[in-house]
């Protein structure tokens, strides 16, 4: 550090009011990591470690000495290095209420709205609502919305979220129910409130045949008082040291700087070129984490005040290279309100940009000048400030200072630029515009908010004084090339022309020839990506049409009313939503809490931070860490592997692979636990070294060098694999004859449907901790998985112990969705290998990429059909061939595929069908189960088939569904007799909830006045088999331990990840004990509690479990007679002390086996039998921007059947939070592999889960009311996966808009339209004009970038 200043080497910064002073601090250490391991506040939470998912969301907090004010940010923890918080103050979740000295507001109604299911994003949600209300204690919903831009929750579907939180802004009051008759909409409050609410007990007021409206009451929640927050450190107040000082820290391999003055600064630049100047770490941080780099000199400009200030100047707005990009909306934003608009026009665009630029946690922390900076071609801001001509102020220590252009010569290849290694990005410079100047910009994502564009762009034009000639002419465009480029020659050609019609077909003909994209260009969807370009100068050329028509209406006509829709840009709107449920009889005792929406057992726990999950669990005494050495190709020979220069790193400890295992423990069922010969995957396990940490086992990793001859291609798509007919086998089920049927069909069609796989994304990736126990080969087992008695059996295995050496035990995992079912043994085995060998405890905690690598997803499904029909649309004859992407293990894939042949109908009477399907093996990670296992699939290629009969036919989709249901008495084509359907009664209900005759008829009058927005609605209901299909899975046990004091420890075979299942038997056991659900505890799922369990899945977690509790809870009630006859009045706790005196037996187990369960049998064509069938029915409307594909979900009608529900905010949680799942599968979510296998799309930067921003824009959940379930516990049903299938209203809604913008171009014929229906499929589909100018690319040999597997 140079020398004129003071340096100080000891990092001073506050954490939840205590002071941290560090001497010893390691720049490469993040805030999350410091506070997890260091502080031990493991509140904050990892989900991805990119700055992608908001768990470890912290606020930040900052006296800016000028303005005497304190200023705080919401950021994530995970990209902030620790090195940068000298002088701050950070609050984390535990800094603002726990369970012992009393929950903040924010965190009271999150638990009691029942915001929070696995609570893994919980903490981070907690977190931007309490910055925003530090900000701004009465936010209106729209801040609380843009505060959310950077979280993601995978349980909840965000309704409830939204809903707790409403309470604390401006639009705060009753909310109504969407009818209109509300009572709430009448005047006065809600009559329909349900007994027992937020775990109190309620009076109960109506009758049974009112129904309920509200899952939590507002009532008595402490309000919130910002005269009760924690104040900011007075001594960071007075101390202005720690900000004037600089700053020198230096760790193991990296230094990090921050400089104090510009010249400062320009020394250590020219000391270090290759240093990085790190502003908010946001592309640096995501560089190291995820992409190997290690950079080992860090220079942290944000104290220079250069760097920082913001200017004004005749021209423009000038802002440090360091100004945030909150700090820059800020100042733009003063001088829109300030200038008059036509100064400000670049500005206007550049807000509207950060709308959808990042999250809030990253614009709180991202630099303007690390965005120019970074050079990416798929920046947001280059573009704009590209076409706005700004200019850059470069400096460097010995060659002075100069200003260049931000223009095409600026970027000089991927990622690099002009600018010297010396010198620095002092500031940019924005310039105003004029009145004849125009300009906007332009952004497609796949996501809405917080996604990096597919393409952006820029421009500007100005025209001569009082005319529309174009004098100049600026086309910027980001995602179309290795850097930011400009349309030249569109551009040029323009120049001199006036702003018509023949300007834009001749701009947009120039632009589709001047933005070229290869074959195989990067980041793929070239055809869309060169429309995207042509729409977006389409909607500037009416843009600035519009503004033309003001300034000259005798030169041009104002835009129509369709036209003006294309411009506008997309508008917040306030979320509505309501849940109907069935209240609980009068007559039913109120101590009794089944049925009444009880919050989740964990809530307040999962909100002050304080739930452990694994990674949470303080280390053990010599614990190691584990990181694994997977397989680079897919299909080939291990010649060799090399461990030696991995072994060389201090801290390593071991490398263990298959040479250390027998052959016989190296198996697990068809894969090995270490691959040994021959990988069939990308992702697959080799080895697994182990080192004293994550960050060094994981270096270590990369080091081990396998060599590999590939043996055959790939084979990576459902393609390929019929083509090779490389599958494990298939299987055909089926009624009736379909051959025949369909020769005297009617009508016939034929076609194909595609289903993309999907992505788990749980929000805790796979967390285990091995711990031999040193004795007997006894080893214990803390796992994040969805199935305890699986990873037992395996690990003994593995281990070559019995199974009683194993033990595995759950406390609560962060998300599971059946990805945790068998992969995630995939993981702890291998660790039990190296825990057992090595003989101390290890941990892992996979990092987001490695979880989405090797732990596989959803099945993708191709599905070639053939079907007949009468002239009605009444289906007479189906003949299905469903193929399965599998990938490299078998896995649950025979189930899978068996599910959606089970599933293939849906909820239709199809007389003659035949349903194959074929369990395709490919050389892609081993895909596993997924909420709904198969089914979803199935049941989409059948709705997709009456889509097609209906569009052949001419009729609404919804007559044709009607016209084949299912009803009481019919059989299924897998020979179940059909038994208390409730299917129409859901359909009824849904159809008159939502008013759907009324809803057509609007969408079709839009339709007929708009060209360019279109709108769709669709109806679709839901039918699921419920029970394993595999017989021997339905059975499930408990133990009910009664202590002396009466309270009870209730275990049973179910693993709790979010669903509710633990508060639910928490009811089972308390209305069997007739004693309040305060008395009993789980404290874990373990299998030396409860033996040989069932995974926790299938939907039926709550029916086998809950019938197992009962039983254990009847066993100890009954013993309990004798003594309670004898003192009635006595109560619970006496009656169990005079048990225990009397030596009566306090513990008991249950057990329940699902009787008659029967698969069907495949070679016979024997009935299969389930347990029963759930059904429901939504529907949904959309409108589609068809010139982009992107869309908005206005509407969304759901009425489910989950029987007399348990506990209806669990059960409308499962529903909402299931919809949301599969909306993201049916509109948002693509996994993308290359031709070679490798997974493209990892973590939350690449791959898109549904966010805040993705929910209906109303959305009512209706639990169908007196539809009792005689075969399940206390009458409910199943609802974990059922509703998932619900989202294909939306897919179906967003296909009808699409064949209406087909119809406008005269496309009448049935189209192709696969699942999922993202921006890219939408548009491509509607195609138009400007499509017509896309010619086809086509492979001149060269493979594409990623294909569909
Ligand atoms: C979750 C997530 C979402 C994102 N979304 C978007 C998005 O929607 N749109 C988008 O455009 N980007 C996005 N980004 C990328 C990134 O956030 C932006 O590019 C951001 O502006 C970078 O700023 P920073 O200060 O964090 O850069 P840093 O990581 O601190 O630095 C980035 C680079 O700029 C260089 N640099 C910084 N300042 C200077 C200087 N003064 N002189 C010379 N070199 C300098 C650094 O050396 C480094 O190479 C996203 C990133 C993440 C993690
Ligand atoms: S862990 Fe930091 S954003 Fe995901
Ligand atoms: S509760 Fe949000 S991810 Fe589970």
């Amino acid at each position: 550090m140079s020398h004129d200043a003071r340096c100080s080497n000891t990092l001073v910064f506050f954490v939840n009011g205590a002071k941290v002073e560090d001497a010893d601090v390691d720049p490469e250490c993040s805030l999350l990591v410091y506070l997890r391991t260091k502080l031990r506040l493991c509140g904050t939470k990892l989900g991805c470690g990119e700055g992608g998912c908001g768990a470890c969301t912290v606020m930040l907090s900052k006296y800016n000495r000028d303005e005497d004010k304190v200023k705080h940010y919401s950021v994530n923890a995970c990209l902030t290095p620790v090195a940068s918080l000298h002088g701050m103050a950070v609050t984390t979740v535990e800094g603002i209420g726990s369970t012992k000295t009393g929950l903040h507001a924010v965190q009271e109604r999150l638990a009691k709205a029942h915001g929070s299911q696995c609570g893994f994003c919980t903490p981070g949600i907690v977190m931007s609502m309490y910055t925003l209300l530090r900000n701004n204690p009465h936010p209106t919903m729209a801040q609380l919305d843009e505060y959310f831009t950077g979280n993601l929750c995978r349980c909840t579907g965000y309704r409830p979220i939204l809903d707790g939180y409403r309470s604390l802004t401006t639009s705060a009051g009753p909310t109504t129910c969407g009818k209109a008759n509300c009572c709430m909409l009448n005047g006065g409050g809600c009559g329909n409130m349900n007994g027992q609410v937020n775990g109190g007990t309620e009076e109960l007021d109506g009758e049974l045949d009112q129904p309920g409206h509200h899952l939590y009451q507002t009532n008595g929640m402490r309000p919130y008082d910002p005269s009760q927050e924690i104040i900011f450190p007075p001594e960071l107040k007075v101390r202005n040291d720690l900000e004037r000082e600089s700053l020198e820290f230096k760790g193991p391999r990296v230094v990090f700087h921050r400089p104090a003055t510009l010249e400062q600064l320009l020394h250590l630049k020219d000391l270090h070129p290759t240093a990085k100047i790190i502003g908010g770490n946001t592309e640096v941080g995501v560089e190291v984490q995820y992409k190997n780099q290690l950079y080992p000199v860090l220079i942290n400009p944000i104290n220079v005040a250069e760097l920082t200030s913001i200017e004004e100047t005749s021209t423009a707005m000038v802002f440090g290279a360091a100004v945030t990009l909150t700090a820059l909306e800020e100042a733009l934003r003063d001088q829109v309100t300030l200038k008059h608009e036509s100064r400000t026009r670049v500005f206007a665009a550049i807000i509207e940009m950060l709308r959808w630029f990042a999250g809030k946690q990253i614009r709180n922390a991202a630099a303007i000048g690390g965005n120019v900076m970074t050079a990416s071609p798929i920046s947001d801001l280059n573009p704009l400030l590209m076409a706005a001509g700004a200019i850059l102020t470069l400096r460097s220590k010995n060659g002075g200072e100069r200003q260049v252009t931000l223009d095409h010569t600026f970027f000089t290849g991927y990622r690099r630029t002009i600018v010297l290694p010396q010198e620095v990005l002092i500031n940019i410079n924005i310039p105003f515009t004029q009145q004849n100047e125009y300009f906007f910009g332009y952004k497609q994502a796949r996501r809405r908010e917080d996604d990096i564009a597919i393409v952006n762009a820029g421009c500007k034009v100005v025209f001569r004084p009082d005319s529309i000639e174009v004098l100049k002419l600026d086309l910027a465009f980001g995602g179309m090339a290795p850097t930011t480029v400009m349309a030249l020659g569109t551009m040029k050609e323009l120049v001199g022309r006036k702003w018509d019609a023949s300007l834009l077909e001749d701009g947009t003909s120039q632009l589709a020839c001047d933005l070229p994209l290869a074959f195989s260009a990067p980041g793929g969807m070239v055809e869309y990506r060169r429309a995207l370009t042509l729409s977006f100068f389409f909607k500037f050329y009416l843009s600035v049409r519009g503004q033309l028509s003001q300034s000259l209406p005798q030169l041009v006509a104002p835009l129509t009313q369709d036209e003006q829709l294309v411009v506008t840009p997309h508008q917040y709107t306030e979320p509505a939503s309501s849940q109907v449920f069935q209240r609980v009889s009068p007559e039913q005792s109120k101590t009794d809490p089944i049925g009444r929406p009880i919050v989740h057992t964990s809530a307040f726990k999962q909100v002050t931070g304080e739930a452990v999950y694994v990674d949470d669990i303080p280390p053990f005494a010599n614990e190691l860490y584990a990181a694994f050495v997977i397989s680079s190709h897919a299909n080939a020979k291990i010649l060799g592997i090399d461990e030696s220069e991995a072994l060389k790193i201090e801290g390593v400890e071991r490398f263990i692979c298959a040479r250390d295992l027998s052959e016989e423990r190296n198996q697990r069922n068809d894969h090995e636990v270490f691959a040994s010969k021959m990988v069939d995957c990308i992702g697959q396990i080799v080895g697994i070294v182990v080192a004293k940490d994550q960050p060094t086992a994981q270096r270590a990793a990369r080091l081990v060098r396998i060599d590999y001859e590939d043996v055959d291609t790939p084979i990576i798509t459902i393609q390929d694999a019929i083509e090779k007919k490389s599958w494990w086998n298939k299987w055909t089920m089926k009624t009736g004859d379909a051959e025949a049927a369909l020769k005297v069909a009617v009508n016939t069609l034929e076609g194909e449907t595609h289903i993309s796989g999907q992505e788990h994304f749980y929000m805790e990736t796979n967390a285990h901790i091995a711990i031999p126990k040193g004795e007997d080969g006894e080893m214990e087992i803390i796992s994040t998985t969805q199935n305890p008695s699986d990873t037992q059996v395996m690990v003994a295995k593995a281990l070559g112990v019995a199974y009683n050496k194993v033990v595995c035990r759950i406390k609560r995992l962060g998300g599971g969705f059946g990805g945790k079912e068998t992969r995630s043994a995939d993981v702890s085995v291998p660790l039990c290998v190296a825990a057992s060998i090595i003989g101390r405890p290890i941990r892992m905690m996979l990092d987001r990429h490695e979880d989405m690598v090797i732990t596989g997803g959803r099945h993708p499904f191709l599905c070639r059909w053939r079907v007949g029909f009468t002239d009605q649309g009444v289906i007479t004859a189906a003949d299905l061939h469903f193929y399965a992407n599998c990938g490299n293990t078998i896995d649950l894939s025979i189930g899978v595929v068996h599910r959606s042949l089970y599933s293939t109908s849906n909820a239709y009477n199809w007389p003659n069908l035949s349903t194959t399907g074929y369990a395709c093996k490919t050389n892609l990670p081993s895909n596993t189960a997924f909420r709904g296992f198969g089914a979803p699939q199935g049941m989409f290629c059948s709705e997709d088939i009456m889509e097609h009969v209906a569009q052949y036919l001419h009729l609404d989709p919804r007559v044709v569904r009607e016209r084949n249901f299912y009803k009481t008495g019919d059989t299924t084509h897998f020979g179940q007799v059909i038994e208390r359907c409730t299917l129409s009664r859901c359909w009824k209900d849904v159809l008159d909830q939502s008013d759907y005759s009324t809803l057509r008829a609007n969408v079709q009058k839009f339709n007929s006045e708009h060209t360019y927005r279109k709108r769709g609605v669709s109806v679709v209901p839901v039918m699921f088999s419920i029970a394993f299909t595999l017989p021997w899975l339905n059975q499930a046990g408990a133990l009910v331990l009664v202590y002396r004091d009466g309270s009870v420890l209730l275990s049973h075979g179910g693993t709790e990840m979010g669903q509710g299942l633990h508060t639910k038997m928490i009811q089972v056991a308390s209305r069997t004990l007739d004693i309040p659900t305060e008395l009993i505890h789980i404290s874990e799922t373990a299998t030396d509690k409860v033996p040989n369990t069932s995974p926790t899945a299938a939907s039926v977690s709550s029916d086998i479990n809950g019938m197992a509790v009962l039983e254990a809870c009847e066993k100890i009630k009954e013993r309990l007679k004798p003594v309670i006859a004898k003192d009635p009045k006595a109560g619970w706790k006496s009656w169990v002390e005079e048990a225990y005196l009397q030596s009566i037996s306090l513990s008991a187990t249950g057990y329940y086996c699902t009787p008659g369960i029967k698969a069907y049998n495949f070679e016979t064509h024997e009935s299969a039998k389930f347990n029963y069938f759930s059904y429901g029915a939504a529907v949904s409307e959309v409108e589609v921007d068809c010139l982009t594909g992107d869309h908005s979900v206005l509407q969304t009608d759901i009425v489910m059947d989950v029987g007399d529900s348990l506990n209806p905010a669990i059960d409308v949680g499962q529903v909402e939070g299931a919809f949301m799942q599969g909306l993201g599968l049916f509109t948002l979510e693509e996994l993308r592999y290359s031709p070679s296998g490798v997974l493209l799309t990892r973590g939350p930067g690449a791959y898109k889960i549904p966010g805040f921003q993705s929910i209906p824009q109303k959305l009512s959940v209706s639990l169908l009311r007196d539809a009792p379930n005689p075969r399940a516990v206390f009458s409910s049903k199943a609802v974990g996966e059922p509703p998932l299938f619900l989202a294909a209203s939306v897919f179906f809604a967003i296909r009808n808009a699409v064949e209406a913008a087909r119809k406008d171009h005269g496309l009448e014929n049935i189209f192709r339209f696969d699942s999922p229906a993202t921006a890219e499929h939408i548009r491509m589909a509607c195609q138009d004009f400007l499509t017509e100018k896309i010619e086809p690319a086509v492979s001149k040999g060269e493979k594409p970038w990623s294909v569909t597997v």
